[in-house]
């Protein structure tokens, strides 16, 4: 795409009018916030998740507030249910434009201890989902021969790592490379890749750290959790999805049409590589 003039207004380089944009993972947290935030811009919103009741109730909010958005139950993990996910998008509105891979789930254990299954199963949401949402957006926007930016998640686990971390910094780490590959391919086309290491942030995410075994909040232990990541944050306090949101929005808007291949890490100062 071509370089923005520095007086172009600030409204319309952040604009995202006329654009289409793909949501994976949208039903909560940061996908959920991306949703919202894309289509506040203008973005007309195709959202996929595995949990039906939650990306009926943030289509809602969203065409609630007058923007344009539906859904579509995706599993990440089947590469048909992704492209099954662009197509729609495709259908619904001509093009795509944006497409944020944001679904992704935990997975803790000893290095030595990690199982089969358990590798299998954080490796088929958090990378070959990924992957499949890049390919799935190539497919599109190669031939439609008007660029495009593509948005991986990775996580602030890449920088600082922790035992027990093992299969998911795995997972996360490897997003950073395939995001720096893609970009490396996907530049003559126009299309910019990035990824995105958000620092600690209150999501439904976290609640394994602070839930009892009966799946209850227990408040004394979510509020230690919050004080601990406020304390590893040079600015003082835990992230929230829209933090996350609208370092997606910067990237995926023309305010960065020089910005391909690159981590940006919404992480509050909790590491500086
Ligand atoms: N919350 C954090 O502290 C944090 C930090 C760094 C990175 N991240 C990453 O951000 C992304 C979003 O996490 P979040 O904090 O919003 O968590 P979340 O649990 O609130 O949301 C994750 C969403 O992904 C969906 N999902 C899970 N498996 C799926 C599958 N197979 N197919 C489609 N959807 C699926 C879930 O249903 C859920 O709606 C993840 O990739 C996560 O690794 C989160």
């Amino acid at each position: 795409m071509e370089a923005l003039s520095e007086s172009t207004p600030p409204s319309e380089a952040f604009s995202l009018e006329g654009r289409v944009a793909v949501v994976t993972g949208a039903a909560s947290g940061i996908g959920r916030a991306t949703a919202v935030v894309l289509a506040g811009a203008g973005a007309r919103v195709v959202l996929g998740d595995v949990d039906d009741a939650g990306l009926a109730a943030v289509a809602e909010q969203i065409t609630g507030a007058g923007g344009t958005a539906s859904a579509r139950a995706t599993d990440v993990t089947r590469r048909a249910d992704v492209d099954a996910l662009v197509d729609q998008g495709v259908a619904e509105h001509g093009r795509l434009d944006i497409m944020a891979n944001v679904a992704g789930i935990a997975s803790r254990n000893l290095v030595v201890d990690i199982t089969d299954e358990q590798l299998d199963a954080v490796m088929a949401v958090n990378l070959k989902g990924v992957l499949y949402g890049c390919q799935a957006a190539m497919r599109v926007m190669v031939p439609q021969g008007t660029g495009g930016s593509i948005v991986n998640i990775a996580s602030g686990i890449i920088d600082q790592t922790a035992p027990t971390y093992g299969p998911y910094a795995m997972t996360k780490a490897a997003v950073t490379i395939l995001t720096k590959t893609l970009a490396s391919e996907a530049g003559q086309h126009g299309i910019r890749v990035n990824a995105v290491a958000p620092g600690t942030i209150l999501t439904d995410f976290s609640l394994p750290n602070f839930t009892d075994e009966d799946g209850r909040v227990d408040e004394q232990r979510k509020a230690a959790f919050t004080r601990t990541a406020s304390q590893y944050a040079k600015l003082g306090r835990i992230g929230t999805g829209a933090d996350v949101a609208w370092s997606i929005l910067y990237l995926v808007s023309d305010a960065a049409s020089f910005v391909t291949g690159q981590t940006m890490r919404p992480n509050g100062g909790t590491a500086m590589p």
